[in-house]
């Protein structure tokens, strides 16, 4: 039985295929098409999993879509009333998704009544929720997908008993943590879509000054929250969100009102530099999410009285918020899909499919997150020889892996950059040891290194950390999994001059555990960096330059080359600059 996830004409378009229960395959097209969050639909990423599963569209049974145009009808036509340029933009979206069958075969070239697949909606918090829940270790847990908006509401929870998930409640539009997020992100002049973990990064230099004047912007309200609407403008006009198009990145339309600034001060413009002021803004913004969203997940673990709690929106990938949860709940495990955002939602429909429609037992757990293309050692070999690397003073050895880990830790300890590419793609926006730049987390001019020669981004963003998984509780205060980077804790204070390029102003670190079952080389070169340096930890960063993380070799050279790293492995390939 294979069922084909689909999300388009969303942000993050994306495809996954499950066959059996078993996910085999999973990805965003942006990293196809080059375009970062590209929404539209997702033919390429589609054509990869099919491919990848040895399909093709005539063996799908089954294609989950994650969205309910049927879903709050009532809400969705009262705001239709009152705005009706939203209404319009709404109609054509809905238009493209009915035509998603026709959509899929001209994708393929097939005559769309000849599909033989049966087409199914899953709302789109229900699609977040079963990402999370069928994808995680547990037999049973609390759920909550917590968001901006999809199928006009923001956050959804209910309870997961094996093979199936009951919704307790939900919060509907224009009530939204996400939206709130976004809109003060805006205010704070970071414009682009997925801009809000910049301001995350920067809320660590400030302090919560202003936490009266945001528990006034978002009141609790028992196990939820309303928005003081007066400070924005999405219920007006409508978020304005132009995600049709596949070679767009998407766009959000202004979403604070006048009232904001009254009550905060001035803006700030894009090209402004950033004041103390502005630190302290992002440090209550971000204290007055984690007292709703903390709020939320105790309320939840009260009345489901259960001990793990699987988390999926794109507010769960807050990663300071997520590391407080086991100290600040009841809850003793948590499990965060490594796609928590709209990508996600395509293995999450796929799985409820497969599950809570079919009715099929659990048979899977995601582990680790390497769902994404893979290329060969002849594949490889090829895009090394076309990219002509000798000629242009570049030494290439193919080495056993002993060598290549024991060569390649030396040159991290020695402080250069390196490039590491190795086997499937990571599946969600996190590099996790397969597309990654790696560092030497020991050296503290590193983080400057980086952004200046490579990543050419804020200085404030933090760095991140990848950990053997065993050695967590030697470095971390706290030592539960984080497996897909989604959770912050602390570093050891004695610890942090130790690593101190991924330790953040605050003394956290976004870390992610790695082992030996998850991603045996990556941990093995971890091992190998312990070994001759002592610490167990490298730095890890996304393999890319303002761009959608590398895909292909070929994008892995270009990459290399364009931003000067200093060495690049490329599966068994060591490539240095003589
Ligand atoms: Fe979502």
């Amino acid at each position: 039985m294979n069922i084909l996830g689909i999300n388009a004409y969303h942000g993050n378009a994306s495809a996954a295929i499950v066959c059996d229960g078993q996910l085999i395959a999973a990805v965003e097209e942006e990293r196809f098409n080059r375009v970062k969050y590209a929404a539209g639909f997702p033919a390429a990423a589609i054509r990869y999993c099919l491919k990848e599963a040895g399909l093709t569209l005539a063996d799908v049974d089954h294609v989950a879509v994650p969205r309910n145009p049927y879903a709050r009808l009532w809400t969705k036509l009262f705001y239709a009333v009152r705005m009706p340029s939203f209404a319009r933009e709404r109609i054509k979206v809905l238009a493209k998704f009915t035509g998603i069958r026709e959509a899929l075969a001209q994708a393929f070239d097939a005559n769309p009544d000849k599909l033989k697949a049966k087409f199914h909606r899953v709302e789109h918090h229900v699609a977040h929720l079963a990402s999370s829940f069928y994808c995680s270790p547990f037999e049973e847990a609390a759920l909550l997908s917590a968001d901006g908006l999809g199928d006009f509401a923001s956050s959804m929870w209910g309870a997961g008993f094996g093979p199936l998930m009951n919704v307790h409640g939900s919060i509907a539009f224009p009530h939204s943590l996400g939206l709130y997020y976004s809109a003060i992100t805006q205010y704070l002049g970071f414009l682009k879509f997925g801009d809000e973990y910049k301001v995350m990064g920067l809320g660590a230099y400030g302090q919560p000054e202003y936490l009266e004047a945001f528990r006034e912007i978002v009141k609790s309200n028992g196990g939820g929250f309303t928005l003081a609407l007066k400070y924005f403008t999405h219920h007006r006009t409508g978020p304005e969100m132009s995600w049709a198009e596949a070679d767009r990145t998407p766009t959000l339309g202004k979403l604070f009102s006048d009232e904001l600034p009254k009550r905060l001060g001035p803006a700030r413009q894009p090209e402004d530099g950033i004041e103390q002021r502005h630190k302290n803004l992002a440090s209550s913004l971000q204290a007055r999410l984690e007292e709703v969203y903390l709020g939320m997940l105790r309320h939840l673990a009260h009345e489901t009285q259960m001990k793990s709690v699987c988390l999926a929106g794109g507010v769960a990938f807050n990663c300071v918020a997520n590391g407080k949860i086991l100290s600040e709940t009841p809850f003793e495990n948590v499990y965060v899909h490594p796609a928590a955002g709209d990508a996600g939602l395509a293995v999450g429909a796929a799985l409820y499919v497969w599950h809570q429609v079919l009715g099929e037992p659990r048979s899977f757990a995601m582990e680790h997150a390497y769902w994404g293309p893979g290329f060969s050692v002849e594949e490889t070999r090829k895009a090394v020889e076309a990219a002509k690397l000798a000629d242009d003073g570049y030494t290439i050895a193919l080495l056993e892996e002993e060598k290549l880990l024991e060569q390649t830790a030396k040159i991290i300890g020695e402080g250069k950059i390196l490039g590491w590419f190795q086997g499937r793609a990571e599946w969600g926006p996190r590099a996790l040891g397969n597309r990654s730049i790696v560092a030497d987390p020991r050296k503290p001019e590193m983080k400057e290194i980086l952004n200046r020669r490579i990543k050419h981004r804020e200085i404030f963003r933090p760095f991140a950390p990848s950990i053997l998984a065993e050695a967590t509780s030697h470095w971390f205060e706290q030592s539960h999994p984080s497996p897909f980077m989604t959770m912050a804790y602390s570093v050891r204070p004695e610890k942090r001059d130790k690593i101190p390029a991924p330790t953040h102003v605050d003394g956290t670190g976004r870390l992610q555990t790695v082992t030996k079952t998850a991603n045996p080389r990556y941990w093995k070169l971890i091992k190998e960096v312990e070994r001759q340096t002592g610490v167990p930890v490298v730095l890890n960063t996304s393999f890319n330059d303002n761009e959608p993380i590398v895909c292909k070799p070929q994008e892995a050279i270009d990459c290399f080359l364009r931003t000067q790293m200093d060495a690049l492995v490329l599966g068994d390939f060591l490539i240095t600059k003589s």
